[in-house]
């Protein structure tokens, strides 16, 4: 996914811009700034491309979740229901606030079943917070038409989907507030960073304070702001959102060509029947960050992962049932409740009540998923070359030419 392939002197010249003035903090000292506001450009630049009314920079994507979580009013014993499949950045933000996660099995989009959804409501639950996962969307008809049946907030987590979009909106921009992320390997980076969007004026503003101590922000003199709530730091810095300056105008291509490179490699493995592929409810605003690929049965995709490994080939291709960082079933930190200071505890028997969930819908469909990254700078032989390697495996795979690990 990420926009770092396209590094250049475009980046530097930003970052250059913000080294000749010394300033590298976002608000105040007007003078020695000499006009350059990089992080205020980079917020007008986002809600003109992804068509938001209204963006908060922040030091992360996580961060980005916090804040957008206490601007929308979610809160200690509020209930959140997420996906199972996601990164451990979507619990932990609402973790932070006091707000308990409640997750849910995911389809074969690879992003929350609706079904599931209907049923983890409760009394209790105040958002659903669908992620965007690989660069392709969640239902969202189907999740707002249950957020306007239940009254309930949706805020969409598409920290990994930057330039994708749902019936030609941007992702991010549909629900109540989205968040993007802007860490080192996303479709555009500043290195670190994220952004909470949202069209919801009152929810901006939240955001603006939290985000920087709860300053007010209404006068010329930072000193003088008041407090109207307790916020916290969670400021981008310039010398970040100078990257973001320069990355964010190429969005449009780092989308091309993984369009390109995602279309070529589908091709390739089409040729095997026995492939099938992630269901995307709108095709058209799929980012093509990865190309996501079931086989028959988790003993098959197994198989093929261990022949990918004995290759040396596996890198760039993912088996996330047994990654530590995105699925449910590594997750024993949060099924045990691993905390370095004390969890409330009805947070905490919330929490580790996951641990005896059944998420076997979920493993149905995760131990049979393959998803291989998207490189931009493949040429097309190289493409072919990935694309053939993969059905030779698979092909011999599926002809009982393998051992079990
Ligand atoms: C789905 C999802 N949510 C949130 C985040 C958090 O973003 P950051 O790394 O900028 O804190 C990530 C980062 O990978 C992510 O993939």
């Amino acid at each position: 996914m990420p926009g770092f392939e396209l590094w250049s002197d475009e980046e530097r010249k930003e970052v250059n811009d913000v080294l000749e003035t010394g300033i590298l903090m976002r608000y105040g000292f007007d003078g020695p700034r000499k006009g350059v506001w990089k992080s205020k450009e980079l917020e007008e630049a986002i809600c003109k491309k992804f068509g938001s009314k209204y963006a908060q920079l922040t030091s992360s994507g996580t961060s980005a979740l916090t804040t957008v979580m206490a601007a929308l009013g979610i809160g200690a014993g509020d209930e959140i229901i997420m996906p199972c499949f996601t990164f451990v950045a979507s619990f932990e933000s609402l973790l932070t606030i006091g707000a308990v996660p409640v997750l849910v099995d995911v389809d074969d989009t690879l992003t929350m079943d609706p079904r599931a959804v209907r049923k983890a409501i409760t009394p209790k639950t105040k958002a659903i917070m669908p992620v965007h996962m690989c660069g392709s969307m969640a239902d969202l008809d189907a999740l707002t038409a249950i957020c306007k049946e239940h009254k309930l907030i949706l805020l969409e987590d598409a920290c990994q989907s930057i330039g994708a979009s749902y019936k030609g909106k941007s992702l991010g921009t549909i629900g109540d507030a989205g968040t993007f992320s802007f860490d080192f390997v996303k479709t555009m980076t500043c290195g670190e960073g994220g952004v909470v969007l949202t069209n919801n004026k009152d929810v901006f503003i939240k955001c603006d304070g939290y985000t920087d101590h709860g300053h007010d922000h209404l006068g010329a003199d930072r000193g003088a702001d008041l407090h109207p709530f307790i916020g916290y730091n969670y400021r981008i810095s310039e010398l970040h959102a100078a990257v973001g300056l320069a990355q964010i105008r190429k969005v449009d291509t780092v989308i091309a060509m993984q369009k390109k490179n995602h279309a070529l490699l589908k091709d390739i493995l089409s040729q095997v029947p026995e492939i099938s592929f992630r269901r995307i409810p709108d095709p058209a605003g799929d980012s093509c960050t990865f190309l996501s690929w079931f086989l028959p049965t988790e003993e098959i995709t197994r198989a093929v992962i261990n022949e990918l490994k004995a290759q040396n080939i596996l890198a760039g291709n993912f088996y996330w049932f047994d990654n530590n960082w995105h699925y449910i079933r590594k997750w024993d930190h949060l099924k045990n409740a691993v905390s370095l200071s004390a969890l409330h505890p009805d947070l905490k028997a919330a929490v580790v009540h996951h641990a005896n969930k059944d998420f076997s819908a979920s493993d149905a469909i995760m131990g049979r998923c393959v998803s291989t990254s998207i490189g931009l700078l493949w040429t097309e032989e190289q493409v072919k070359d990935k694309g053939t390697k993969l059905v030779n495996i698979i092909k011999k795979v599926l002809s009982g030419n393998f051992v079990t690990a």
